[in-house]
């Protein structure tokens, strides 16, 4: 299975000032690009060659789980960001939130200090469990929860520095408050009821 570059949904510079042209142009033109590239090759010849990516994920490791990783986490980076979003949840995943957080502020609290703590580059993650429930997780390098198999991810925050250090430099407190205001609550509700 040959894997493509998705479509940007908004122009490079839509996201600013949250998020700057030429950051954009960087991680989704040349860090993402070269991600797939990369697992592309990688996957010639292996028993890899024909899945999905989802299964690579899930069952890869060494270098081609962390292309495949980094392919997925990117993707959902990209889509859960909107320069027009919507800026809360609502319904039925403002509910579990509320259920599994005490409140909208108390997990966006807790989500900002994981993203912010976690040492080096990696994500932080908010996942829905077998159960129904919300939880938070961190990351190193390309982990996200469905290769360590604990749930469906919804968001992942992208804490590698390439995805900050133009906008901001060594800030990445600043990059994280201004993450939550093109982070588009429909998307993520869209993954959520599926
Ligand atoms: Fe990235």
């Amino acid at each position: 299975m040959k894997f493509e570059l998705p479509r940007l949904l908004y122009a490079v510079e839509a996201l600013a000032p949250a998020i700057g042209k030429e950051t954009v142009e960087f991680h989704y033109g040349k860090h993402f690009l070269t991600y797939i590239n990369n697992l592309n090759g990688l996957i010639q010849g292996t028993k890899f060659e024909h899945s999905d990516l989802e299964t690579i994920v899930r069952e890869s490791d060494g270098a081609i789980f962390n292309n495949a990783g980094q392919v997925w986490n990117h993707d959902i980076y990209f889509r859960t960001l909107s320069p027009f979003p919507k800026p809360e949840p609502s319904g039925k995943l403002l509910e579990a939130i509320k259920k599994s957080f005490g409140s909208f502020s108390d997990f966006k609290e807790e989500f900002s200090r994981s993203a912010l703590s976690l040492f080096g580059s990696g994500w932080t993650w908010l996942y829905k469990k077998d159960d129904g429930t919300l939880a938070i997780s961190q990351e190193q390098n390309a982990g996200n929860p469905i290769h360590s198999r604990m749930g469906t991810p919804l968001i992942g925050c992208d804490v590698w520095e390439h995805s900050y250090y133009l906008d901001y430099r060594n800030k990445r407190v600043d990059y994280i408050a201004n993450y939550w205001k093109i982070l588009d609550w429909k998307a993520i509700e869209d993954i959520f009821v599926k």
